[in-house]
């Protein structure tokens, strides 16, 4: 039973990954285009060159207008000085920096979505780097009138200055969006279900995040009967599940010219990343037991998305699993296949690293096998977050309390 629940999982959404993946085609007579987009992006950054570097390449899409939204009045003097720089470089660059007074992502989010005045918003993090390609691409699915959605494959910058850890830090990194990418593809491909379609950067109907009811629930969510918020963290698994419940069609964009790059877990050092770590394992400890028990729409909306990331993810805790399996053989007296299990238990780690390495063979030899070993020690992380899921805190971003 062990087995089964987990292998076949894993059987099944390698082939769904490598045999089903068929992006939307962009239409020859497309009906939406680039210049239908605002793109939101909120941020308590420094404006340092990785913002300049963000703001240029979506510029470089084309979208009618950029709005950043920051918080404070010495940031936006910064932003609005750095925005301009910017203009200047770009004639077609129209970019538009508001403040609220106080850090809050939900709020800043919606500040833009107040100023957007076209059919499509895009929102993006402050350090993602799209391709020229991205916005013609990405707009391809929602042609279709009933797609609400749209997400894309994301990827973080390999960087290796920085001395050993550093390196490990930004590979772990690396890897955590792969497995990302492959999960999300692999179940948007058999059912049209996500488990989230990530804030760094997605697109998504303006009518829907304009409605009154969306922007209540957005800004009030709480979790846990009421208890826990309301919510600054969590806003990307907010907007998936509003979607869920609401109807609407999600697609998870695995095309090539939608690459969004983005850097993550080469600055800070290790303290920052842990509490990166943390607060992305307790996000989704609360939302996936929302999507389960408490919205429970994703039963029979995305039935196999329930069984292999919503289910699976409660039992999926490698330093207790891997040990049952283990033991279940042993006891079992089928002690001749432990050698199976055990090639089996490593082959399952190694496939959703693969795409990685397929491009960066450097890190097969050392990074691979630390990679799997912090697979272990993640499930500490894990079952810490489990029992400190009620802390919203925004840890391992700077600047928010
Ligand atoms: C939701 O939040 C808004 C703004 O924070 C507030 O004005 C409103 O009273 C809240 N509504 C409920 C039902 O809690
Ligand atoms: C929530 O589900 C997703 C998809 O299966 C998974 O990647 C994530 O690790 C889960 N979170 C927890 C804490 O189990």
């Amino acid at each position: 039973m062990l087995a089964i629940f987990k292998f076949l999982k894993v059987f099944v959404h390698t082939v769904s990954f490598y045999l089903l993946t068929t992006p939307t085609q962009q239409p020859v007579n497309p009906t939406i285009f680039p210049s239908d987009v605002t793109v939101i992006v909120p941020s308590v950054g420094e404006f340092d060159d990785e913002f300049v570097e963000c703001i240029e390449t979506i510029v470089a899409n084309g979208p009618r207008r950029i709005i950043v939204c920051t918080v404070g009045v010495a940031k936006q003097t910064k932003a609005k000085q750095v925005c301009s720089e910017i203009s200047s470089r770009h004639l077609n660059a129209r970019i538009t920096v508001l403040s609220l007074a106080l850090a809050n992502k939900r709020a800043q989010f919606l500040r833009g979505v107040s100023a957007a005045r076209t059919e499509i918003i895009a929102y993006a993090d402050d350090h993602v780097f799209w391709p020229p390609t991205f916005l013609k691409s990405a707009l391809a699915p929602l042609e279709d009138q009933r797609v609400g959605l749209v997400g894309t494959v994301k990827r973080v910058r390999r960087d290796r200055s920085g001395g050993f850890w550093k390196s490990l830090l930004n590979y772990i990194a690396c890897l955590y969006l792969e497995r990302h990418n492959f999960d999300c593809t692999a179940t948007y491909n058999l059912d049209g279900g996500v488990f989230v379609i990530s804030g760094r950067t997605a697109l998504i109907r303006t009518n829907i995040v304009h409605h009154v009811d969306f922007r209540r629930e957005f800004q009030n969510e709480t979790w846990l009967w009421g208890t826990v918020g309301p919510m600054k963290v969590d806003d990307d698994n907010c907007i998936t599940r509003w979607l869920v419940n609401h109807g609407w069609k999600i697609v998870f964009h695995n095309s090539p010219d939608a690459v969004v790059e983005t850097t993550l877990g080469t600055t800070g050092g290790f303290e920052k990343f842990r509490g990166q770590l943390l607060r992305w394992a307790r996000t989704t400890w609360r939302s996936n037991s929302t999507s389960l028990f408490s919205d429970r729409t994703c039963w029979t909306a995305h039935p196999w998305t329930t069984y292999a990331m919503f289910i699976s993810s409660f039992f999926n805790i490698a330093l207790i699993y891997d040990p049952l399996l283990i033991l279940a053989l042993y006891r079992s007296g089928y002690t001749r296949h432990m050698y199976s299990l055990l090639l089996a238990i490593l082959l399952s780690k190694l496939i959703k690293p693969i795409e990685h390495l397929r491009r960066e063979p450097q890190d097969i030899m050392v990074m691979l096998p630390q990679g799997i070993i912090f697979g272990y020690v993640h499930s500490l992380f894990k079952i810490w977050a489990f029992f400190t899921a009620r802390n919203i805190e925004w840890s391992g971003r700077k600047g928010i309390k």
